[in-house]
């Protein structure tokens, strides 16, 4: 891994084994493109990649010269106005009103390991081995504002991470109205663009396009990073697929409104623009002030989709995801929302909790409805002590029950949020994000408190420390149940109103900070009506995030197959619930809903009292099942082989680093009678291991595993002669792969 940067030439180029990045030095002083993909030899002179041909019509920077126009060449951190007609990286409006600015090379310093970027979540090393790092500071004459653009290369995977700071070094202050944390200029748009979108319980599907002149944009006005759309996109070359072809993977590290685009332009340049949505922002920065924009991670690999997603699975498990809980294998967990909603007593809780032990489960979480008046979702937020009606011994009474059952004990929060009906809403009726003599607009009964402001923070911080210091509490799950509205905040300037959104998500993010460094082996989820903000900022506070509150197991294969593009298994609060499902009504089998909450944290979201002895017995068994393999289940290599996209059978699996163990999960949502015979080609294993599978005791090679596949055509052909267990729809099956000594194949 290197970064080089060659004098005569004013050309960069950063490498590792995977990938190279050049860009260089123009002759006016911005940083040209010249080429993002595989590792290419360093050498003195990449200048001709720039591409400067005379183009008829277009608008030139210099007098006696019809080459140069910023129009047609590939750029670092374009600008609007001068020459390039393209959507640009940065926009900053002076106090004479001009946007134009011209952002010049000035000096540049070249770093071992990785800078910490000031109150964001960002990936980071460990040594500083692990990683370079370029700062390239530009500087406007005019205003004096400086972008100082960050590139940090990982020794390990085709990882390229960008993000830029500005320090506003002259005497006038300027807004930003645009600062994205990164843009690509690729000199074509042969790609197939691949966006993870949904809404509420349908959450990250995939959807695919090819790319047309003009723009296409994903993004988010919501305050949180949303159900609608995640901050993550991939670009595949024609014909790429899961297993080869050439694919760039974008991911952006904000849980805030952002905002990720393509941009084709006359000349099938491919413009890709990342970072805080522009329209829901402007940042004012007096003299002598800075900011810094959002990280953005780039992946490159050549070979395929699964490589892609398993390079973005090891840097956010181990360099993005922190502390305690990183490399930890998840506590198994029962959960009473689905199981009582709001209608619930402590006496009720310890009945469920304690069947949950007799069945194995490690973690008992209270969800909502704990707290001040809360009895349905119109009091309460806001006010984090315990409803003494319901729970008699508060929290810290009520953690040692559960404690005592020998479970640990873990607790729901809303910390963003507020009811009117509530001590904290009529203490401070001025602390919510609103616009003065406006209506204001509610969510769920609730309104969103302004996190711009630190003592709003600190109000829910004391609130929150009190609970945790004070009662066992082992997991947090933090919730965020609307998004914003009617955003203004009134303890900041009229002039500083486009920073509410940023500030706010500021505020989550130090919130965060604080409970997780003050309570470090506290495990916390992330949730936001579901997965409404599953987003790469929260995993560097919450090592997992609630996916969907839609738990159907059908339901969840599109759910968790698209999540996995981005999102390794460890990050994936997965839980089995009841039949029928309270979110579609279906009914599936318990085993296929086990099936698939394997991959992922697991627990069970539902009353265990409830079920059958038969039900009982085989929610035993699983327990013991996902204690055995989850550690190769949340942190094996994750291969998708079957997309639920595409047809009627899902299937994936996982493989132990040395892989000598993989699990596969195979998933049919709808029966056929008579159906073809069926194969199953595995991935990841040692051709030369030998693999006894354990449903059919049967042993092969890995070779034979991968290349002519595993079969899994139904015995029975889909119907149920005497004596044998019928098919059914939403049928499933775990193949447990473990590689045997000596053993031969048969
Ligand atoms: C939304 C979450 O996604 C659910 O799991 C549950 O915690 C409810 N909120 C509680 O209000």
């Amino acid at each position: 891994m290197e970064i080089v940067y060659h004098e005569s030439t004013r050309i960069f180029h950063l490498y590792n084994e995977y990938i190279s990045y050049i860009m260089m030095i123009m002759r006016n002083g911005h940083l040209g493109q010249l080429y993002y993909g595989k590792r290419i030899l360093d050498k003195e002179d990449f200048s001709y990649l720039l591409e400067t041909c005379e183009r008829p019509m277009s608008s030139c920077i210099y007098e006696n010269d019809r080459t140069f126009s910023l129009e047609h060449i590939r750029q670092e951190y374009p600008v609007f106005g001068t020459t390039d007609y393209r959507e640009p990286a940065v926009e900053v409006l002076q106090d004479n009103g001009s946007r134009i600015s011209d952002f010049q090379y000035r000096n540049h310093v070249i770093e071992e390991g990785k800078p910490k970027l000031p109150g964001l979540p960002a990936t980071y090393t460990e040594s500083e081995k692990e990683a370079s790092t370029l700062r390239i500071t530009l500087e406007d004459p005019v205003t004096k504002l400086e972008a100082q653009l960050l590139y940090t290369i990982f020794r390990e995977g085709g990882i390229l991470t960008r993000s830029v700071g500005f320090f506003n070094g002259g005497e006038q202050p300027v807004r930003l109205e645009r600062a994205m944390s990164l843009c690509l200029d690729l000199p074509d748009s042969g790609y197939v663009w691949q966006q993870l979108s949904g809404c509420w319980a349908r959450e990250r599907q995939i959807y695919r396009r090819t790319l047309e002149p003009g723009i296409h944009s994903i993004g988010s006005m919501r305050g949180n990073s949303s159900h609608e759309h995640n901050p993550f996109l991939s670009l595949l070359r024609p014909g790429t697929d899961e297993r080869q072809g050439e694919v760039i993977g974008l991911s952006l590290i904000y849980s805030g409104n952002f905002r990720i685009q393509a941009e084709v332009d006359a000349h099938d340049t491919l413009r890709i623009l990342a970072g805080i949505d522009p329209l829901t922002f402007g940042w004012k920065l007096e003299p002598g002030e800075s900011f810094q924009t959002p990280e953005a991670v780039l992946v490159y690999t050549d070979q395929g989709l699964n490589h892609m997603s398993q390079t973005f699975h090891r840097l956010f498990q181990r360099r993005l995801a922190r502390g305690y809980w990183r490399d930890r294998v998840r506590p198994i967990l029962n959960n009473n929302w689905e199981a009582t909603y709001f209608d619930f007593t402590e006496d009720r809780i310890i009945e469920i909790a304690s069947r949950a032990k007799e069945c194995g489960v490690e973690l008992f979480v209270l969800d909502d409805g704990w707290f001040g008046e809360r009895s349905s979702d119109r009091a309460g937020l806001g006010d984090w002590k315990a409803n003494l009606k319901r729970l008699p011994g508060g929290i810290a009474g009520l953690a040692d029950r559960v404690e005592a059952l020998g479970l640990k004990f873990g607790l729901w929060f809303e910390p963003e949020m507020v009811n009117k009906d509530s001590d904290l809403f009529r203490q401070h009726p001025d602390w919510i994000l609103e616009t003065p003599g406006r209506s204001r607009s509610h969510g769920r009964y609730q309104y969103v408190l302004d996190f711009s402001r630190k003592e709003v923070v600190d109000n829910i911080y004391g609130q929150m420390t009190e609970i945790l210091s004070n009662a066992k509490v082992s997991y947090v799950k933090w919730d965020m149940n609307r998004s914003i509205t009617e955003c203004y905040s009134s303890s900041w300037p009229g002039d500083r109103q486009g920073e509410i959104y940023h500030r706010y998500i500021l505020g989550v993010y130090d919130l965060y900070e604080r409970l997780t460094s003050q309570f470090p082996q506290v495990l916390f989820e992330s949730c936001a009506s579901g997965g409404g903000r599953f987003d790469p900022g929260m995993l560097y506070y919450a090592p997992q995030g609630w996916v969907s509150d839609n738990s159907d197991a059908v339901e969840r294969l599109k759910i968790q197959y698209g999540t996995s593009l981005c999102y390794p298994i460890s990050s994936m609060g997965t839980h089995v619930s009841v039949t029928p499902n309270h979110q579609v009504f279906r009914n599936t089998p318990l085993h296929t809903r086990a099936n698939v909450a394997y991959f992922g944290t697991f627990g069970y979201e539902l009353d265990l009292n409830q079920l059958t002895q038969e039900e009982s017995r085989q929610v035993v068994q699983q327990v013991a099942f996902m204690k055995k393999y989850r550690e190769i289940l949340q942190f094996g290599k994750f291969y998708r082989l079957l997309s639920p996209f595409e047809g009627n059978e899902t299937a994936w699996m996982v493989v132990s680093p040395d892989q000598r163990t993989a699990l596969v999960g195979w998933y049919r949502v709808l029966n056929v009678v008579n159906d073809r015979y069926r194969r199953l080609r595995l991935e990841g294993l040692n051709p030369s291991f030998c693999y006894r599978e354990q449903r059919s005791g049967r042993s092969h090679f890995g070779d034979e595993l991968m290349y002519a596949g595993l079969i899994t055509s139904d015995e029975t052909a889909g119907q149920a002669p005497a004596g044998a267990e019928p098919c059914t729809d939403f049928e499933s099956r775990i193949y447990v792969l473990e590689a045997a000594g000596n053993q031969d194949s048969e």
